[in-house]
C-alpha cells in the first residue's frame, strides 16, 4: 500500500498538472465561448478534485488510518493540499466570471449615437408623373379628371363612337374578349361616350387610363398602355379651341416657344379629325441638335403625338347631345411614347419591367 503521506503528494501533483492550463488565466485572451468552455472544465475540476468520491475526499478518510502520532501532522498536510486546491479553484473561477460579464456587456453594448438604418424611400413611377403633371395643367384649365372601367361592351368601344361592326377601324384595335361578351377597352376614347351619358354637356373632361390591345410586345408595342383623352362639349366651340387647348398645355408641359400644327387624318369618331404635332423640345424644331440630327423629332423639328377632331354628330347623338345645339372638339394620346420621346427611351417595355435601376432615374 502506497504511504498516506506520498498519496497526498501524488493527488497534489496529480491537480497540479491538470490545473496548470488555468495558471495566468488574467494574463491571457479568449473569446466568450472559450471562456465560457473553461468555466465548465473548471467545475468539472473541482468535481472530480473535491467531490465525494476524489482523491482529495479520500485523503480526509486515509486522516483516520494514520497512526495516531503522525495523524496531527498528516491531517495539516491534508488540509494544506486541500486548501490549495480549493483556493486555485476558486481564483480561477472567480477571473473566468469577471471576464465572462464585462464580455457580454461589451457585446449587448449599443452606440445610441449611431446612424440607424434609414428606410428606402420610393417614389412615383415616370408615367405616373407625367401623368400627374398633365392632369394639373388641364385642371388649371378649367377640366376635370375623368376616371372609368377598363373591362367594356362593344357598345361603349366601338358602336357609340361611330364605329359599326364591319368598319375597318375595328381591326387595329383588336383586344382582349372574354368569354361572356366583354372586352378590354382598347381606347380611352369610351370615357367621352361614358361621361356625356353621366354628366351631360357642356363639359369639359380629361380622361387617363390604360388600354388593351392584342399587340406582341416589342421596342414600340406593349399590349397594355395608357392612353389621355380628352373631351370638351358645349355651346360654339370650334377647331380653333381644340388648337388653341393643345397650343396650351404643350406649351406648359415643354415651354413656351413650343408650337403646334394640326395635320389632316381621320378618325371614325370626330369629323374633321387631324393629327396634332409639337415642335420638338429638344432642337426647338430645327431638326439638328449639337451639330447632330435630332433623335426625338428624327431630325425633322416635330414631333407626333396624337389625334384630335370635332366630336363627330353620331357620337354627340349616342349620347342624347343635340348637335344641332352643341358641339365639341376631342383629342388622344400614348403616354408611354411620349415618355420614350421625353426621355430618349428606345424600349417602351422597360417602364412596365419595375427594374429599380431604371425607374430610379426618374423622380
Ligand atoms: N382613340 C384614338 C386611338 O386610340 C385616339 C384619338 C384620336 C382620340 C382622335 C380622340 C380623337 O379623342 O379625337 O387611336
Amino acid at each position: 500500500m502506497i504511504e498516506p503521506k506520498e498519496q497526498a503528494r501524488q493527488a497534489h501533483e496529480a491537480f497540479k498538472a491538470e490545473f496548470e492550463r488555468f495558471n495566468n488565466l488574467s494574463a491571457q485572451t479568449f473569446t466568450l465561448t472559450e471562456a465560457e468552455g473553461l468555466q465548465k472544465e473548471i467545475a468539472e475540476l473541482r468535481i472530480k478534485y473535491t467531490g465525494k468520491k476524489s482523491e482529495i475526499a479520500g485523503l480526509n478518510r486515509l486522516v483516520g488510518q494514520v497512526a495516531v502520532e503522525e495523524r496531527a501532522e498528516f491531517g495539516k498536510l491534508v488540509q494544506s493540499v486541500v486548501a490549495e486546491v480549493i483556493q486555485s479553484l476558486n481564483e480561477a473561477e472567480a477571473t473566468l466570471k469577471t471576464f465572462i460579464e464585462s464580455a457580454k456587456i461589451e457585446r449587448e453594448r449599443i452606440d445610441v449615437t449611431l446612424p440607424g438604418i434609414r428606410p428606402r424611400q420610393g417614389h412615383l413611377h415616370l408615367l405616373t408623373i407625367l401623368r400627374q403633371k398633365i392632369e394639373e395643367i388641364f385642371v388649371s384649365l378649367g377640366y376635370s379628371i375623368e376616371d372609368d372601367r377598363e373591362i367594356e361592351t362593344d357598345y361603349y368601344n366601338f358602336d357609340a363612337l361611330n364605329i359599326p361592326e364591319g368598319h375597318p377601324a375595328r381591326e387595329s384595335q383588336d383586344t382582349f374578349y372574354t368569354t361572356n361578351g366583354f372586352a378590354l377597352r382598347s381606347q380611352t376614347s369610351t370615357v367621352q361616350i361614358r361621361a356625356m351619358e353621366r354628366r351631360g354637356v357642356p363639359i369639359r373632361i380629361i380622361a387617363p387610363g390604360r388600354v388593351f390591345r392584342r399587340d406582341t410586345p416589342d421596342l414600340t408595342h406593349t399590349p397594355m398602355f395608357h392612353q389621355i383623352e380628352g373631351l370638351c362639349v358645349d355651346k360654339g366651340i370650334t377647331m380653333a379651341h381644340l388648337k388653341g387647348t393643345v397650343g396650351e398645355w404643350l406649351r406648359r408641359l415643354f415651354g413656351k416657344e413650343t408650337r403646334i400644327r394640326l395635320r389632316p387624318s381621320y378618325f371614325p369618331f370626330t369629323e374633321p379629325s387631324a393629327e396634332f404635332d409639337f415642335s420638338c423640345f429638344k432642337c426647338g424644331g430645327t431638326g439638328a441638335f449639337e451639330g447632330e440630327r435630332c433623335r426625338p423629332c428624327k431630325g425633322s423639328g416635330w414631333i407626333e403625338l396624337g389625334g384630335s377632331g370635332m366630336v363627330h354628330p353620331n357620337v354627340l347623338r349616342a349620347c342624347n347631345v343635340d348637335p344641332q345645339v352643341y358641339s365639341g372638339f376631342a383629342f388622344g394620346f400614348g403616354l408611354e411614347r411620349m415618355c420614350s420621346l421625353m426621355y430618349s427611351l428606345d424600349d417602351i417595355r422597360l417602364m412596365f419591367e419595375n427594374d429599380v435601376r431604371f425607374l430610379e432615374q426618374f423622380r
